[in-house]
């Protein structure tokens, strides 16, 4: 199987395996193991910010990161299908009691204007205090799209004028980071905290890191703990964190060159893909030109051997090109899936 569906598909490689088994450990949560604390202050300097926590999964990242910038009532603005409002079962309102406000996105971004329109007037005692902004990069329902430097600049200082923590979902920060050309702590030093995931297009089989200032990481780790996530050997796994920022890095930009290349193959081979959409490591594919469903889609795609999944929008199928798909997968994957979802047909059509 060419296993499209997500980044989050890769095997540890036997490099990083290797890397895994002779990790030098101790108990995490006495703070006694050297390749957790090793693993947090590389990634301190990765993400830009005086300190980081190596927590197990991104979305615990994100809900100890928005406890950690709010008080329960306080209200949180995000792109109304970010990963934190529709994937993470309403985190935000049950661990941190927060108002979740969704903004209409484009391309996974919103701008100055939406923030400020939504920022309410508490004064009066009646609302909740907008507190919070959250923003995605890349943005995974939007199909890996990137927010610009200048864009969370004109995020950033609207926040600040109405003294809102901001916060980045960063799960895809690397990716988005090699899109722009700028090392992931350009972008991660314009937030309050920043939560990076390890199991994406870095290869490692689990963990994700939140930064911020050294402050604010002493609440993370009180929320870790909370959350259920202090841990005990935790080396053996940060052990593939280290390695994935030492040899998974730089390797992104070729999962984008891939991603583009299957875009430009699927687009001429007659399927309904627009290569200019693929910023980084995802293609989307319109289902509605085609008539079928994404489960016809998907199963049709899955015959053939190519694993492809659906997205928030019905019409929309995803590949995602990772650490694990070869040129020559790209090269069958651009043969088979126009054929098993009746692309060709339409070529001459
Ligand atoms: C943008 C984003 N944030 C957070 C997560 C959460 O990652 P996990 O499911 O590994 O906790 C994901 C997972 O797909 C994601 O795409």
């Amino acid at each position: 199987m060419i296993d499209l569906r997500s980044d989050t598909m890769t095997r540890p490689s036997p490099a990083m395996r290797e890397a895994m088994a002779n990790a030098v450990v101790g108990d995490e949560q006495y703070g006694e193991d050297p390749t957790v604390l090793e693993l947090e202050r590389r990634a301190a300097a990765f993400l830009g910010h005086e300190a980081a926590v190596f927590v197990p999964t991104a979305s615990m990242a994100n809900q100890i990161a928005l406890r950690i910038l709010s008080q329960p009532g306080d209200e949180m603005l995000a792109e109304e299908n970010a990963h934190v409002m529709i994937n993470e079962q309403g985190g935000p309102a049950v661990f941190s009691s927060l108002v979740m406000r969704g903004l209409p996105g484009r391309h996974g971004t919103f701008a100055p204007e939406q923030v400020r329109a939504a920022v309410r007037d508490w004064s009066s005692g009646h609302m909740p205090r907008t507190r919070l902004v959250t923003i995605e990069n890349t943005h995974n329902s939007s199909g890996g799209r990137t927010w610009s430097l200048e864009q969370i600049d004109a995020i950033a200082e609207t926040a600040r004028e109405h003294d809102l923590n901001l916060h980045l979902d960063g799960a895809r920060l690397v990716n988005a980071a090699t899109a722009l050309g700028v090392p992931a702590a350009e972008i991660g030093r314009r937030f309050d905290a920043v939560t990076l995931c390890l199991s994406k297009g870095l290869g490692c089989p689990l963990g994700a890191l939140i930064a911020g200032s050294t402050e604010l990481m002493v609440a993370a780790r009180r929320g870790k703990h909370l959350f259920g996530g202090a841990m005990r050997q935790a080396g053996i796994v940060a052990a593939a964190g280290l390695y994935a920022l030492d040899h998974n890095v730089e390797r992104i930009r070729d999962d984008h060159a891939r991603a583009r290349r299957l875009a430009d193959g699927w687009a001429a081979a007659g399927l309904p893909v627009d290569p200019a959409q693929t910023e980084t490591n995802f293609v989307q594919i319109d289902l509605a030109p085609l008539g079928l469903t994404w489960r016809e889609a998907e199963a049709r795609a899955a015959a053939e051997g190519v694993g492809i999944s659906d997205t928030v929008n019905p019409t929309l199928m995803r590949a995602v090109v990772h650490l694990d798909i070869s040129d020559d997968d790209i090269e069958r994957a651009i043969e088979a899936v126009p054929r098993a979802l009746g692309a060709r047909d339409r070529v001459g059509a």
